[in-house]
């Protein structure tokens, strides 16, 4: 299957199955913004539960935040997003469809605008003059606009964890090294946003502030790497194959190292198909600096034990919710030939699945519709998610869930009726294994992880 025909099936499947929908579609839709159907927001639940696992729940010196949306306007003075948050935009005097210059000369090889030819309509060297655009979307706070103070949309969830450093820190009794994560929504004003889930202008981030002391900085730097590129590969499954780390060559002014987890989507995404899903940075004190300047509160760390105050440098490893679930059902999907027919699959690991596993009567008789839902009912109150289905054949119902991507299914037949055992198949190998029906919770349970 060609890369470019992936995202496409993607984005069909995702609307037939109930991953992905068009945000206002019955308006036409709004263009770079979606919205997660009942698969869907169970998968990037999934992920986003994965994630605060790893990052919150099995650490002792990572603290969990849920920061506003809405923070004080000096806040993105202080970080440099009023200033510097911005994009060169250009704008084609033929079609007036607008581009960002900077992404036009890399994809175009052009020195300059004279050189570049319109995506659009293929007029070359017709543009407007580079302006700078800030991608912060801005609102009003209080009645009415002109007394009203600005108030933008967080861009970042990073902002709301600098800010409550110390608050974090006393509160929880922590000692440096140790860090805050916080998963939340963030908005950018995008100008040429696309590709399905992976730009958009409304988006989730699972973030992680590691607030260390300088001077180990570039050995927490490597050890957050490390273990960023083994979550993606181990908890989430991706291939190993198509993940690696780009390290940055040209560094932001207040960075010492940074790189970004790339996974491999093909088609038209990032560079040559390799789109970035997360970022880790080394962003010294910059931050902390910058908000103790323009508050005037102190930001410093005191270690009473040392008898030291001082800046902590931060280590943040930034990953996109929406494009790790992105990530995750361009790795699981998969066509396969079998009698005749194609079967697509969604191999996604059981521990992500929104459903576990069908549970299905082979015939609509015989007491095994009621038999199949009093096992369906056993498995939801337990926890599992499970779908009941008795519609159509047996193979059919097999096929939907195989897209779906629900790791098992569960068969009621006539042996179920005369000894309690049922058949259970597994989704990638469509091989099947007869099981007594008092054992189903824990062979589940073992294979979902
Ligand atoms: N605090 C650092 C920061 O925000 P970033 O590299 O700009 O760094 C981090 O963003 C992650 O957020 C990216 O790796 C990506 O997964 C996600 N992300 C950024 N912009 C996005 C967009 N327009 N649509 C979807 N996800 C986005």
């Amino acid at each position: 299957m060609a890369d470019t025909d992936l995202m496409d099936k993607l984005v069909s499947l995702a609307k037939r199955r109930g991953y992905v929908f068009q945000s206002s579609e019955i308006y036409g839709g709004a263009a770079s913004v979606w919205d997660y159907g009942p698969l869907g927001v169970e998968l990037k639940r999934n992920v986003k539960e994965a994630w605060w696992k790893s990052m919150v729940h099995e650490r002792d010196d990572i603290e969990g935040l849920d920061a506003a949306i809405l923070m004080h306007p000096r806040v993105w003075e202080a970080s440099g997003h009023v200033a510097n948050f911005t994009d060169p935009l250009v704008e084609c005097l033929n079609c007036h469809r607008r581009f960002r210059e900077d992404t036009l000369l890399s994809e175009q090889g052009a020195a300059d605008a004279a050189g570049l030819q319109c995506p659009s309509c293929g007029t070359r060297g017709r543009w407007t003059e580079p302006r700078q655009f800030n991608l912060m979307f801005k609102t009003f706070k209080g009645p009415t606009e002109d007394s009203a103070e600005i108030v933008y949309l967080r861009p970042e969830t990073a902002q709301g964890i600098y800010v409550n450093f110390l608050n974090v820190q006393q509160s929880a009794r922590q000692k440096i090294p140790f860090g805050i994560a916080q998963i939340g929504k963030a908005f950018r004003n995008e100008i040429t946003p696309g590709n399905f889930t992976f730009r958009t202008l409304e988006f989730e981030q699972m973030e992680m502030q590691f607030f260390v002391k300088p001077g180990t900085d570039g050995e927490w730097f490597e050890q957050w790497r490390e273990r960023r590129m083994a979550w993606h590969r181990e908890v989430i499954g991706l291939a190993p194959e198509r993940l690696r780390y780009h390290p940055h060559e040209k560094l932001a002014h207040y960075a010492s190292a940074a790189g970004d987890v790339e996974f491999f989507f093909g088609g038209s995404i990032g560079d040559e198909g390799w789109g970035e899903i997360e970022g880790i940075h080394n962003r010294t004190d910059f931050d902390l600096g910058n908000h103790q300047e323009w508050s005037g509160k102190r930001m410093e760390y005191i270690d009473p034990a040392a008898g030291e105050r001082y800046l902590p440098y931060i280590i943040e490893t930034s990953a996109g919710a929406d494009r790790v679930t992105l990530a995750v059902l361009a790795n699981a999907y998969r066509e396969e030939e079998v009698e005749g027919e194609t079967r697509v699959v969604l191999s996604i690991k059981p521990s992500l699945a929104p459903l576990k596993t069908g549970v299905f009567p082979l015939v609509k008789k015989d007491g095994m519709p009621e038999r199949a839902g009093q096992i369906h009912e056993a498995l939801r109150a337990r926890g599992i998610p499970s779908f009941y289905d008795e519609s159509g054949a047996i193979g059919r119902r097999y096929r939907r869930q195989d897209e779906a991507g629900t790791p098992f299914g569960i068969t009621v037949d006539g042996e179920t009726m005369e000894n309690g055992t049922v058949t259970v198949r597994e989704r990638d190998t469509m091989t099947q294994a007869r099981i007594g029906q008092d054992q189903i919770e824990a062979y589940l349970r073992e294979r979902i992880g």
